[in-house]
């Protein structure tokens, strides 16, 4: 998705510019650009394609000590030279970089073209810059941003330019994030903390309906219509060098070799050995309402969504309480019945997924109560639920989700335990499944060792075109994720099953050409799953299996895990068909980072 970065300061701007664009890079993009003042001109340089294609223009040679830049992710109009931003009014002393979606561009560029605006873009955002300069009437540079943006409808998060004020800039915010950073007598922001971290770990949020005047020895916010308001500056916990590849190829073997580290981090001072149970401070609910509690409803989308569904099975099972996962972007249409015995749970490792942030303002529209499992400290959603678990996962910067699914998931077993031993589940049972997490990250460790194996099955899929995932109960929602990992990076089509429904429409589909990754645990359905793999080996398809050691099923290629304890399985099962996706990828050499038409974070509806 888009991403914006400003710097006002006493270096040089564009080389910080560019810098903070490679840091944006991971969030996916189409094309990118920079506009730089100095001595009452703008220098502005943009591009189809990556940062690197930017570059050959050589941006980083423009002078000047305030600057904007952007990455584009395309919605109006297509990828190219002229539809990156920034954008500039017809003189080219103003411009605007922009994320989001500007509802009512016709009207407004209808308005502006009978004034004689000509546009020399497709985009919805060049209107902003054009209806800048009409209204800039020598005001401070807020009070005419400000007065442009009470004229439109949309999402934003927004950032300004002006060759004459070189002592200002501008950014605003409503419904896409704008982080301030604060250096010493200079000024950072980005949309994403990620391009702030080499520079301060010093940052300030802006709310929507907020706007900032940026300088160098500071900042103030306001909302739209004038009125001060007060922001308290927070600490960003990362630290520069996770956003580097290190020894890795990519980023997202990266982080799936980190989740051993990163679930010790989501367990730590959350395990209780004396009450086996567990503490999560801050969901801050008391067990008194906690009890009250009739039905749990797991929101969020793509990985979060499916990491939801396994925390749902958890839920249901460990603390007897009815609950479900369902995407984010289908409840927020769906004028869902919100109840008040109901505890809502939004997942999202940015904490900026515009879905399942309009999911939670509409729950708390109509009173119900939501808390948030979120990766990213400070971020929108985990500050409009107020409430919650912090994954601590550290940053995630493939794409594709990894260790964030897996954290996620462990921070729903840590709630489900602690429901569940408010409730019926017995000391022994707590005992023995505090235990298990106890171990899980040293399990991690080992399962991760083995890839070559894992390298080995994946030699399978050599000349595949299509792959069936199958799974029960939150096997199905592991097997969901795998065939996500897997056409996500590898482009393969696959598709997930409950291995129960199989035989219900897509047996009719499997034949030699197509293998069936069946998550198998050794649990209560072991044997009803065999079933299902003597179904689809009889019609000639291959199997691979992620079982547990024991007596070997009949199967085409087959990873084992060790077992944990049968509720927690799960959370291990998942971590073989991650590297099973990385390896398929990287033998059809895709770009596993950066996969096509995805972002990592989808900021837009
Ligand atoms: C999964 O690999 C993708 N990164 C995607 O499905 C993602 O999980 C989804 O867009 C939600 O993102 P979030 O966790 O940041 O809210």
């Amino acid at each position: 998705m888009c991403g914006i970065v400003g710097y006002i300061g006493k270096r040089q701007a564009a080389p910080i510019l560019i810098e903070g664009l490679h840091r944006l890079e991971y969030r996916g993009y189409d094309s990118a650009g920079i506009a730089v003042g100095n001595k009452g001109r703008l220098k502005v340089a943009k591009r189809k394609g990556r940062v690197r294609e930017l570059e050959a223009l050589e941006p980083q040679k423009f002078r000047g000590v305030q600057g904007i830049a952007h990455t584009r992710w395309a919605t109006h109009g297509e990828p190219s030279d002229l539809n990156a931003h920034p954008h500039s009014d017809t003189s080219g002393r103003y411009a605007v970089v922009h994320n989001g979606i500007v509802e009512n561009a016709a009207a407004l560029k209808a308005q502006l073209g009978q004034r004689g605006v000509v546009f020399r873009s497709e985009t919805d955002t060049e209107v902003l810059a054009h209806l800048i300069a009409l209204l800039d009437d020598g005001s401070p540079l807020e009070t005419v941003v400000a007065e442009a943006l009470r004229r439109v409808v949309g999402a934003y998060g927004l950032a300004v330019i002006d060759a004459e004020r070189p002592d200002t800039l501008v950014v605003a915010r409503n419904g896409s994030p704008i982080v301030l950073g604060i250096g010493d007598k200079e000024m950072f922001f980005a949309s994403d903390p990620a391009a702030l971290v080499r520079h301060t770990a010093s940052v300030v949020h802006l709310d929507d309906g907020e706007i900032a005047t940026v300088r160098a020895d500071g900042y103030e916010t306001r909302t739209l219509d004038g009125a001060a308001t007060i922001k308290t500056p927070s600490t960003i916990p990362w630290k520069d060098e996770a956003f580097d590849k290190g020894q890795f190829t990519h980023f997202m073997r990266k982080e799936i070799g980190e989740q051993a580290d990163a679930v010790r981090r989501t367990l730590s001072g959350r395990l209780d050995t004396r009450f086996h149970t567990t503490h999560l401070g801050g969901i801050e609910l008391e067990a008194r309402d906690l009890l009250d509690i009739r039905r749990v409803k797991i929101l969020g989308c793509g990985a979060a969504y499916l990491s939801g569904r396994v925390g749902a099975h958890l839920i249901e099972q460990l603390a007897r309480i009815p609950a479900d996962a369902e995407p984010a972007s289908e409840f927020r249409y769906r004028n869902a019945v919100i109840e008040r015995d109901t505890l809502y749970i939004a997942v999202s490792q940015s904490g900026e997924t515009f879905d399942t942030l309009a999911a939670v303002q509409e729950i708390k529209r109509k009173g119900g109560r939501i808390m948030g499992v979120v990766n990213v400290v400070g971020s929108t959603i985990a500050r409009e639920c107020g409430r919650g678990v912090y994954l601590h996962a550290g940053p995630e910067v493939a794409v594709v989700s990894t260790k964030t699914f897996t954290c996620t998931a462990v921070a729903l077993a840590l709630l489900a335990i602690h429901l569940g031993r408010l409730r019926d589940l017995s000391v022994a049972n707590g005992a023995r499944l505090v235990a298990a997490l106890q171990a899980l990250p040293d399990r991690i460790a080992g399962i991760l060792e083995r890839e070559p194996e894992i390298a080995k099955l994946a030699g399978r899929f050599q000349g595949v075109e299509h792959a069936f995932y199958v799974g029960r109960a939150a096997g199905h929602a592991i097997a969901s994720e795998g065939a996500l990992k897997l056409k996500e990076i590898s482009y393969l089509h696959a598709e997930a099953y409950p291995a129960s429904e199989l035989k219900h429409g897509p047996l009719a589909l499997i034949e030699p050409g197509t293998p069936t990754v069946i998550v198998l645990p050794r649990d209560d359905l072991y044997s009803k799953s065999l079933s299902t793999v003597e179904e689809i080996r009889a019609r000639g398809g291959p199997v691979i299996a992620i079982t547990h050691p024991g007596e070997r099923p009949a199967v085409d290629g087959l990873f084992e895990v060790p077992a944990l304890e049968p509720e927690l399985d799960p959370l291990l099962l998942n971590i073989p068909l991650q590297l099973l996706a990385y390896h398929v990828a990287l033998q059809r050499g895709t770009d596993i980072d950066q996969p096509r038409n995805l972002a990592k974070s989808v900021t837009v509806e």
